[in-house]
């Protein structure tokens, strides 16, 4: 099992508890890990951060507490995203009367953990998938687009973390932070998508400044790290490192080249106009979850070799210009982001920083002096937390919260 050793430049205890806590899958342990992890430096940037604009944290659990409780499944639950998935769960005291883990023939058997209970994980087939309230999926768009509409049609809403329905317009695209009035829209097919990481984390930081000044176009490079080619792309950065270190021969997996001290420009496959589809996916997703179908935009995703958290650099053209005064201000208080934006003080956001957390993190806040009226910003979130599993949740809060 590969190991949680983002910490490892700052902290040796870090990488150690970080790997435990993702080996066992534990809940608490990851933010237990992540919070001890963080370095002197770390820790002071975040404070840093809370003094310089209000952590507001989107969807502080609205329905931890409440009366009745819901029969849930995550389809996927051995993978990365899945296990976050229950942790996540867990913390914000989703009401669970039921918690059904699936995967493939691989996992049966597998024990999780799930507050004090273990819990086997089972079997994905088509009987796994009765007498469920929700489902939250996560096991790649062929397990969703084979299983979430046999689902929906047992009457479990599903929450599908695939790219299968994302572009399918009787299937609301839903960051909660920032389009949660889409979600009423589910009852049409029974299914809400849950957006790429890379988008999510963009979309929450565009958001206020689209409402205060309107977006005229986008241009994004992303900095993505392996977790968010799951299990298989944390296993070969790190088999990679051991090997160079060991001075043994590479093996080249899902990244097709060596990741290890590299970054490639490609993350999926290519298409016909050049643009990956990774790059396609945040084009698309960005104009459907802001309503802004003529958006332009543009994005060159590049993966790097680090273990946890995505970070963007992020160009807007916008209708009217913002000070960077402004736009901090902006930042500061919208929900879901926390602002860390102190050059004078070096203090800026890293993937390290962002491992494990729930906000969105944002420094560098610049005016782009080549436009009329345009910023620059650097946007890091955690890919497996709000990238994925959080906002998955979220959208099961906002769900029972109002729907359900
Ligand atoms: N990682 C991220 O940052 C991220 C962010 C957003 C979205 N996503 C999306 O989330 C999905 C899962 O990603 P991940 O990173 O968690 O991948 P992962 O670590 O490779 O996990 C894949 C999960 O899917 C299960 N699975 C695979 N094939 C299956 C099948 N035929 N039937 C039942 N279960 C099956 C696996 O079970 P076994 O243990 O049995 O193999 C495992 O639980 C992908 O669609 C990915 O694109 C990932």
């Amino acid at each position: 099992m590969a190991k949680r050793v983002q910490g490892k430049a700052t902290s040796k205890t870090t990488a150690a508890s970080k790997g435990k806590a993702a080996d066992k899958g534990k809940a608490a342990d990851k933010g237990k890990a992540a919070d001890k992890g963080k370095a002197a430096d770390k820790g002071k940037a975040a404070d840093k951060g809370k003094a310089a604009g209000k952590s507001k944290v989107a969807g502080k659990s609205k329905v931890a507490g409440k009366s009745k409780s819901y029969r849930v499944a995550i389809v996927g639950a051995t993978g990365v995203v899945g296990r976050e998935m229950l942790r996540t769960l867990e913390e914000r005291r989703f009401p669970v009367s039921e918690i059904r883990l699936l995967a493939s023939e691989r996992s049966v058997g597998e024990i999780l953990e799930f507050g004090e209970e273990e819990i086997r994980v089972g079997l994905l087939d088509d009987k796994s998938l009765g007498g469920l309230d929700l489902a939250l999926f996560s096991a790649g768009s062929d397990v969703s687009l084979k299983y979430a509409p046999l689902a929906a049609e047992k009457g479990c809403v599903v929450i599908d973390n695939t790219s299968a329905f994302r572009r399918d317009e009787d299937v609301p695209l839903v960051v909660p932070e920032v389009n949660a009035g889409d979600l009423a829209a589910y009852t049409l097919r029974g299914i809400i998508a849950n957006p790429n990481c890379s988008t999510i984390q963009m979309v929450v930081a565009l958001k206020p400044l689209h409402d205060a000044a309107g977006l005229k176009r986008v241009v994004v490079a992303t900095y993505q790290s392996v977790s968010g080619a799951g299990q298989s792309g944390v296993k070969e950065l790190e088999q990679q490192c051991r090997d160079l270190f060991n001075m043994r021969e590479l093996s080249v997996g899902h990244f097709g080249r060596q990741i290890a001290f590299n970054c490639l420009p490609q993350i999926d496959v290519f298409e016909a106009d050049g643009y990956s589809r990774e790059e396609h996916k945040m084009m698309h997703e960005t104009r459907k979850i802001l309503h802004l179908p003529d958006l332009p935009l543009s994005a060159t995703t590049v993966r790097v070799p680090v273990f946890y958290g995505h970070a963007e650099a992020v160009n807007v053209e916008l209708q009217k210009p913002l000070t960077q005064a402004e736009a901090r201000e902006l930042l500061s208080q919208a929900p879901g982001i926390l602002l860390m934006d102190d050059p004078e003080e070096g203090q800026y956001p890293t993937p390290i920083d962002a491992a494990g957390r729930d906000e969105t993190l944002v420094g560098r806040v610049r005016v782009d002096p080549s436009v009329p009226a345009g910023l620059d910003l650097w946007v890091v979130a955690d890919n497996v937390r709000k990238g994925a599993a959080l906002n998955s949740v979220q959208i099961a809060e906002c769900l029972v919260a109002d729907f359900l």
